[in-house]
């Protein structure tokens, strides 16, 4: 639905198509590989960041597939997927408070979201970020409220809240990975840690559908990293103490 809205209002994004059966997902996904491309397999439905996975290898994709599809692991959430070419760039995540018609974006973070040292691990909702991020120019920021915030608000007229963008730039174009319509985690975590006067009262406006006042943005640096339990993002313990200074005994 996501990449249909964003095909209509002719934001960039990597070329798609939507699945429910295994056989004509995997015929695509081999065609794109034949062709060049790696792929991303994702569950059209919300799958607490364990709906992605990123292959750059065939096989890899295939067992995405199947996990999905054939055995469901994800329950409806998976029942359809969207096979999409995979980009390959930086990616960024741009906040944007929406309100009486107007938008104005918080500064930017960079999210990480393979577990493991190095991006060695599966795609996550997010293992951490940093704001600012040198390599994201103001013009970029500029030429994504143009291209990828401003036709999706146009194509949702009276929206406020927050527009969450995330992209991928390849050769500095930004294409959009995805929306949310709500602030991202963890980027929030790094980027209200540089926000001054003005954020509160921009939320209450918001939350009003009042005028957006100006929001001081901080000439500081911010960095979340986040503590995963072990087996994380897959099936994992939860409820373990986190606490200052040695674990309890027995955890
Ligand atoms: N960190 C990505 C998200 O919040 O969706």
């Amino acid at each position: 639905w996501a990449k249909e809205a964003m095909a209509r209002a002719g934001v960039p994004t990597a070329a798609s198509r939507a699945f429910d059966q295994f056989a004509a997902a995997a015929d695509y996904a081999r065609s794109r590989f034949n062709e060049g491309h790696g792929v991303a397999v994702k569950a059209s439905g919300a799958a607490l960041g364990k709906g992605v996975a990123v292959c750059s290898e065939l096989e890899s994709a295939m067992e995405a597939l199947e996990r999905m599809l054939v055995h469901r692991e994800l329950g409806e959430a998976g029942a359809e997927v969207v096979v999409e070419d995979r980009l390959v760039g930086q990616e960024f995540s741009l906040l944007t408070l929406v309100s009486d018609g107007r938008f104005f974006s918080l500064p930017v973070a960079q999210d990480h979201k393979r577990l493991l040292d190095g991006d060695e691990g599966p795609n996550t909702g997010g293992m951490g970020t940093f704001s600012p991020v040198d390599w994201v120019s103001e013009e970029l920021v500029q030429t994504t409220e143009d291209q990828v915030v401003a036709p999706i608000l146009a194509a949702v007229p009276g929206y406020r809240g927050v527009l969450f963008s995330g992209l991928m730039v390849v050769d500095g174009r930004p294409f959009c990975l995805q929306y949310n319509v709500r602030f991202g985690d963890p980027e929030t975590q790094s980027v209200v840690r540089r926000l001054g006067a003005g954020f509160a009262e921009a939320l209450s406006a918001v939350a009003q559908g009042a005028p957006l006042p100006p929001i001081v943005a901080l000439d500081n640096c911010a960095v979340t990293v986040v503590m995963a339990s072990a087996g994380s993002p897959g099936s994992y313990t939860k409820g373990i103490p986190i606490a200052v200074g040695p674990l309890p005994e027995g955890v």
